[in-house]
């Protein structure tokens, strides 16, 4: 029996040379593919702090989270992970970890002053980080919007004034026109779900303002923004790929009743039509207005064709799924699973979502652009044990959302490539720093960077894969 024992602990040892690795995918699986790009994800307010320095003005991230109860435990992105400071040290751990693809996004109020000029010290920040990048072989993908509105376009109305989005195309021109030829693919904007839904229509994340009204509005100039964007991206940057970034949230019905399977309907056209029906077919799902009655935004002559132009890819970001069932009048309401795994956010583990969302989109629109899945991870509540840091649910989450993407490839949808959330972990929005994302754990205190177990057989995979294919 002792020597049971032992046997088991052995093989229960995560450094046990015994133990089959539980991440590398199958020898089938697509990710082997060497043209499938395999990066990691991060955004600038998350990671930056440094939000006085060298120019930089507020954004409405640092004013929301200066704001009492909005945050958890009264978090902001002053220091977060000190990125500024330490970026050349960051670059090289990404590096150094074998990834092929960097995400990041630029600070706009990093970049330029209320007036609209540059300001060079923020423009020289990214500018660095991309050589450095560059140098290192590492193609880049950079989100020009992950939520840092400047604080002066928030005192002028925000993603609710129209102006805003003539504002965010001077500053994609400004960007596109300085590191036209470092950046691989540009997005307009991150998850614009987020930004209208929980900024304007609940009031989670800033600006905080709910009303649903204005969700719908702030959506509309969000998505002129991008439109705008685009073809000055084309015209600066004509190399690069240009696209955007959704999340989309799969809705699973309660029962198999009618009004059950609506509300499932209803909840992926507020999730996911809402936002790719605009950029995909030119005009916005009627049922969202079934669902939010009268919330119909202003939307000008010509608006819509501006939002639906061409893109050259998609981003998808996936988490979880969400199990609905009729609110009893014309929406849904939540029906949290018993006894289903969940992370420290309390979302479902998922998979099967992502697959089946993806090949229903490929189903839904003739003109579904190359996608890249632009975010996927989990939290947990990691701690560095003797220097290490065991995230065994991490690695099986990952592993398990790498199986769907090969089974939606498999399907025929064309998914070019797949960033993980995130690098490290980060300020994570109205959750602060409690909720550890990251494939490498931050120490807040000392700023010292520890390479979670998931970050080390990821690593191990990416390494493989390259040995194969030289
Ligand atoms: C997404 C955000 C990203 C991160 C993850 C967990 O909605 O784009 O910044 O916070 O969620």
């Amino acid at each position: 029996m002792a020597n049971d024992t032992s046997a088991v602990s052995d093989a229960l040892s995560p450094h046990s040379q015994s133990v089959a690795d539980p991440f590398t995918p199958p020898a089938d699986s697509s990710l082997w593919r060497k043209n499938f790009l395999l990066g990691a994800a991060t955004a600038s307010y998350q990671i930056e702090g440094a939000v006085n320095e060298d120019g930089r003005l507020p954004s409405i991230w640092d004013t929301f989270s200066a704001t009492p109860g909005k945050v958890l435990a009264g978090d902001t992105g002053e220091v977060a992970c000190d990125h500024y400071h330490r970026w050349e040290a960051d670059v090289d751990l990404l590096a150094g970890l074998g990834f092929e693809g960097y995400r990041l996004s630029i600070a706009w109020p990093r970049v330029m002053d209320a007036a609209g000029a540059p300001n060079r010290k923020g423009i020289d920040f990214y500018k660095r980080v991309l050589a450095r990048l560059k140098e290192k072989g590492i193609t880049t993908s950079v989100t020009l919007y992950h939520w840092d509105l400047p604080q002066h376009l928030e005192d002028r109305g925000g993603w609710l004034n129209r102006d805003t989005a003539y504002r965010f195309a001077d500053y994609a021109d400004l960007m596109s026109r300085e590191l036209a030829g470092s950046v691989d693919a540009w997005a307009t904007l991150n998850e614009p779900w987020c930004s209208a839904f929980l900024g304007y229509g609940n009031g989670h994340h800033a600006p905080g303002l709910a009303d649903t009204r204005y969700a719908t509005q702030a959506m509309h100039h969000l998505l002129l923004a991008h439109g705008l964007a685009v073809p000055v991206l084309r015209a600066n940057d004509p190399a690069s790929q240009k696209g955007i970034v959704a999340n989309i949230g799969r809705g699973t019905a309660n029962s198999g009743s009618a009004a059950d399977q609506r509300a499932a309907h209803l909840f992926e056209v507020q999730h996911n039509a809402w936002i790719l029906d605009p950029l995909l077919k030119g005009s916005y799902p009627r049922d969202l207005f079934e669902l939010w009655p009268g919330t119909e935004p202003l939307v000008l002559d010509g608006d819509m064709q501006t939002i639906a132009a061409p893109l050259d890819f998609l981003g998808i970001n996936y988490y979880f799924r969400t199990n609905v069932a009729s609110d009893g009048a014309h929406g849904f309401r939540d029906v949290p699973l018993e006894g289903v795994e969940r992370t420290q956010m309390g979302w479902e583990v998922y998979p099967d979502g992502l697959r089946d969302l993806l090949t229903g989109f490929k189903a839904t629109y003739a003109n579904l652009p190359p996608i890249y899945i632009t975010e996927n991870g989990m939290a947990s509540d990691d701690k560095v044990i003797d220097g290490h840091v065991e995230d065994s649910q991490r690695i099986s989450f990952l592993k398990r959302h790498l199986a769907a993407v090969d089974q939606a490839i498999k399907a025929g949808v064309e998914i070019r490539g797949y960033f993980l959330w995130s690098l490290m972990d980060n300020f994570e929005w109205a959750f602060g720093y409690e909720r550890r994302f990251g494939v490498v754990h931050v120490d807040y205190a000392t700023q010292k960077r520890t390479i979670k177990r998931s970050a080390e057989l990821v690593s191990k995979f990416l390494k493989e894969r390259k040995a194969r294919s030289e």
